[in-house]
């Protein structure tokens, strides 16, 4: 696939953006609060165009060390060292400014909740026609998503990528990652559950979601978390007819949570381990909080890695990084990424990152208006949250609904976002043929409210390939390979769905 550096000049320009795109070519290009000087012109070309330019002298100096090296002066120490020193400086610096640190241990979790945990997100008990677990759609082979744009529900047959609906229903969104969960106060890619600042938690099940519920999380909005997927019906219920569970309301959250309590009880097995997991507490005075608490208490202890290239640089390694993986911390930190994806875990807030939309959607009409439909806030149209990033490498596709297939590709769509949108060509991306005549022609709508960061954010080959070298230093080795979370077997009995099998 080729991706576009820089964007081609001439084609027609939506009144959306027109105010802020390229009118001719990559040389001539401006932002309107920002004008090149003629004689720094050459740098639109190598490197990003907005933001701090890279420190003066760096390219110099390289071709300085280039120029020293191929004139054989290298006796003693190498002379790269000092500037990766330099650049190692200045990326520490720029860290610590925007409040980048490396990710703190997790607060360890009791041994019994785990071992329920682990349980109940393998168990497909937890779904109305059991034939789904959490951990389908969230597979330790494929990083915790599904490896899919899509997600594919109940009823479904297959995993991962081979997974297919027999009437080829789709769950709306991407199955995101659950690594790193610690702390987040925002879950999904809307944030509809969400920790509150004064700590309460709102939930779609407004106040059905009891204070005594509430007083069972442990892990803030990841503890809350658990509750909505057995809800779903495409996700885990079914089908009114189907089964018990399916036939209850769909706003009747306390009886789909009765109901499954009334199933975990009837097995012997799990009433020991919630009695275990809850020392005190009978199992007949638990509600499925205590199950979803569980849940989070799982992720928290398999799913946390802080042991990557960039936590080590952070800590102190300078030899971390590559030079690539160096040069693109500091891109990142310059030309705007930084803007979005904050704090210690690069999570954010939410922002209309002009990705296109395919799919069912969320409206009804094929739509999908991201947070605006949790907040109500027609400025919030289309914005989803600003990932965490560490691991992305592991995770793809990407965006909400996995529409990039590659770390390459999804960069490169900041790379004038605007034009990457209006020529996003469905068939290069998306594996899945059903849903190539699902894209949305709502163009000119996504980019009426694209971020204004994204206006101005254009960079060229090397810097693509520093950012992406960047991310791929977000990568713990450990999470590589997460075949040991999978347990043996699970209280009901039923089977756990594994890959290659
Ligand atoms: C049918 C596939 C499917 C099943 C089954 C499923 N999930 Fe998910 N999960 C998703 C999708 C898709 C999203 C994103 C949904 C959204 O943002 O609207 C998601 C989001 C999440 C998130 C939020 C991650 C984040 O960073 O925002 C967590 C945590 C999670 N699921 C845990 C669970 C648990 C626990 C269960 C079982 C109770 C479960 N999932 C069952 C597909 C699934
Ligand atoms: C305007 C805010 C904003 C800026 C600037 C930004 N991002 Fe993002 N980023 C987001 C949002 C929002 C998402 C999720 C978008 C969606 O799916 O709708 C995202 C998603 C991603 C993803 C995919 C994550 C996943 O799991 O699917 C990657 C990778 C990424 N960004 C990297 C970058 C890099 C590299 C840059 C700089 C070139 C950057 N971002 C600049 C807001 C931003």
């Amino acid at each position: 696939m080729k991706l576009i550096f820089p964007v081609r000049a001439g084609r027609p320009l939506t009144r959306a953006n027109a105010a802020t795109r390229r009118v001719d070519t990559m040389m001539t290009w401006r932002a309107p609060s920002f004008q090149l000087e003629p004689s720094r012109q050459d740098t639109v070309i190598h490197g990003a165009v907005t933001g701090p330019r890279r420190p003066r002298g760096f390219r110099s100096r390289i071709s300085w060390a280039g120029l020293v090296a191929s004139v054989g002066l290298l006796a003693c120490d190498s002379p790269a060292e000092p500037l990766h020193d330099d650049l190692a400086t200045e990326v520490r610096m720029l860290a610590a400014t925007r409040g980048f640190e490396p990710l703190p241990n997790p607060r360890p979790v009791r041994n019994d909740l785990v071992t329920l945990g682990r349980a109940l997100v393998f168990d497909k008990l937890l779904s109305g026609n059991r034939n789904i677990a959490c951990m389908t759609c969230h597979l330790p082979e494929t990083a915790t998503g599904d490896a899919r744009t899509l997600s594919v529900g109940e009823g479904g047959t297959g995993l991962g990528s081979q997974r297919s609906h027999p009437e080829g229903i789709f769950i709306p969104r991407n199955s995101p990652a659950v690594f790193n969960l610690p702390g987040a106060t925002r879950l999904f890619w809307d944030g509809r559950v969400e920790e509150m600042s004064d700590g309460s938690i709102r939930t779609p099940a407004k106040d059905q979601l009891t204070p005594e519920m509430d007083a069972v999380f442990e892990f803030g909005a990841v503890s809350a978390q658990g509750m909505f997927p057995v809800t779903s019906r495409h996700e885990m219920r079914g089908q009114p007819g189907d089964n018990g569970l399916a036939d209850l309301d769909d706003d009747d959250f306390r009886g789909i949570w009765g109901f499954l309590m009334e199933r975990l009880g009837d097995i012997p097995e799990y009433v020991g381990l919630f009695e275990r997991s809850y020392p005190g507490t009978l199992f007949d005075n638990m509600s499925f909080a205590h199950a979803s608490n569980a849940m989070a208490g799982f992720y928290n202890v398999e799913f946390v890695f802080n042991n990557t290239p960039w936590d080590r640089f952070l800590r102190g390694d300078n030899d971390a990084l590559s030079d690539s993986a160096l040069a693109g911390a500091r891109d990142f930190m310059t030309i705007g990424c930084a803007n979005c994806h904050k704090k210690s875990n690069f999570a954010g807030d939410f922002h209309n990152a002009a990705l296109p939309q395919f799919g069912p959607g969320k409206t009804g009409g094929r739509e999908d208006f991201g947070r605006e439909s949790v907040t109500n806030l027609p400025g919030h149209r289309r914005r989803f949250m600003a990932r965490p990033l560490r691991n992305v490498e592991l995770t793809a596709p990407y965006g909400h609904l996995g529409q990039f297939a590659t770390l390459e590709t999804f960069v490169a769509h900041y790379n004038d976002a605007a034009s990457q949108l209006e020529e996003y060509d469905i068939a290069a991306h998306v594996p899945d043929r059903l849903l190539w005549p699902t894209l949305l022609n709502n163009v000119e709508e996504i980019l009426a409210n694209q971020d204004p960061v994204l206006f101005t954010l254009r960079f060229d080959e090397e810097t693509h390939a520093n950012l992406v070298a960047f991310l791929r230093a977000l990568t713990d080795p450990s999470a590589r390979d997460l075949s040991h979370t999978i347990p043996e077997r699970v209280p009901s009995g039923l089977p756990i769905d594994r890959m290659n099998e």
